[in-house]
């Protein structure tokens, strides 16, 4: 069996909560994951990030705090699984994650059992603190992969190193099934600079730093441009940025459709937004992200600020994404050459839901600034 056929589809605590994640959030997260319709629509992790940590035993091993998650891990685990959904968590391949509690650096395989001992069935494993070498990084990751698979348990494994070294490169063969391809994403459409440092925005990582690694991804093995901020809307514990606005969250959902990225959702779903909600359920895009042919789409275009990309489907159809990063509206106009397609195609618009007719030569549509349109394209 692949793990993670189709890019990972759940959510993660860390860019809404950061250090304030307890077992009352992950409880009305699950729980809305079935009233809103997440659940319906695919999503099926949920992620508890950094700081969820009370120390190490000693036995050796590691506890969650004990007022943030009053009883344990397993218990909320088997919240989340009763209701049909999956759990993850997060550590560190260093001797402390990036929060700076204890991670696994020379534990992982008391780690990796433990966590099996609660049934997780995802880990996401960062990079702070460790020795940044290719090296190290390859074994690191590898020795916590073949720990958690001595578990016997399936667990989807996220590499966290930012793409230092290139995972795209290695992290299939130590038993990866995703890796962040770049530093931590912010709520902004541009980068963020601080005192802390950069968080990108949603047009760097998107349109400039996943170009090139579409050959690196596919069933089972994926790149990760880091997690969603639809929705967040400045409103982060953790994470900066001022927020986006509709348009832009919805092209930030449209590309990671496209780019065959796992859809990790990062806002306060109990308490989002209708706006936020319908982004996040549109099933004819996600549709596009979990295409069991897995491939990660790309630019086949660029006119100015406009841009083509696509994706090919199974079954011979094709995903097109326009996008405008100008800041006045444009047509955009795709041929076929520009898709390197020929023949007859019938057009459908996945945010309109509509058709748009058939063609056997182009096709173009009206872009808002920093807006997209999402078709997707069938053989007539
Ligand atoms: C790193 C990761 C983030 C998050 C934090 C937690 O910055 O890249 O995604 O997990 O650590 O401390």
């Amino acid at each position: 069996m692949t793990l993670a056929p189709t890019p990972p589809m759940g959510w993660n605590s860390w860019n809404m909560f950061g250090a304030t994640v307890n077992a009352e959030v992950i409880k009305q997260t699950a729980d809305s994951f079935l009233s809103s319709g997440l659940k319906d629509a695919g999503y099926e992790y949920i992620i508890i990030d950094d700081i969820w940590h009370g120390g190490r035993g000693p036995d050796g091993k590691l506890f969650p705090d004990k007022q943030k998650f009053p009883e344990g891990m397993k218990a909320v685990a088997d919240y989340i699984h009763a209701r049909g959904l999956k759990f993850g968590m997060y550590s560190d391949a260093g001797p402390l994650t990036c929060g700076g509690r204890p991670a696994s650096q020379d534990n992982e395989e008391i780690d990796a059992s433990t966590f099996a001992e609660w049934e997780i069935d995802y880990l996401k494993y960062d990079w702070c603190h460790a020795e940044d070498t290719r090296a190290n990084a390859e074994y690191r990751y590898k020795r916590m992969a073949e720990a958690l698979r001595a578990t016997r348990r399936d667990i989807v494994f996220s590499i966290c190193e930012w793409g230092h070294h290139s995972p795209w490169r290695w992290g299939e063969r130590v038993g990866g099934n995703l890796w962040r391809t770049t530093g931590d994403i912010g709520d902004s459409w541009k980068d963020v600079h601080n005192n802390w440092g950069i968080l990108y925005g949603i047009e760097s990582i998107g349109f400039e730093q996943q170009r090139g690694l579409e050959s690196y991804a596919g069933p089972g093995h994926w790149n990760d441009p880091d997690m969603l901020v639809v929705g967040l809307r400045g409103t982060s514990r953790e994470i900066f940025g001022a927020g986006c606005t509709d348009t832009e969250y919805r092209t930030h959902f449209s590309l990671w459709s496209l780019l065959a990225a796992p859809l990790m959702i990062g806002c306060d779903i109990a308490n989002m937004d209708a706006a936020t909600c319908e982004i996040l359920t549109n099933e004819e895009v996600i549709a596009l992200n979990q295409d069991p042919l897995g491939k990660q789409g790309w630019r086949a275009c660029r006119h100015g600020q406009t841009e083509i990309w696509k994706k090919p489907l199974a079954e011979g159809g094709l995903g097109v994404a326009f996008f405008n990063r100008g800041e006045k509206q444009q047509t955009v106009r795709a041929h076929w050459s520009d898709l390197e397609i020929s023949g007859r195609y019938t057009i459908r618009d996945l945010w309109a839901h509509q058709d748009q007719g058939t063609s056997d030569t182009e096709f173009k549509a009206d872009v808002a600034p920093h807006g997209c349109a999402v078709l997707k394209l069938q053989p007539a």
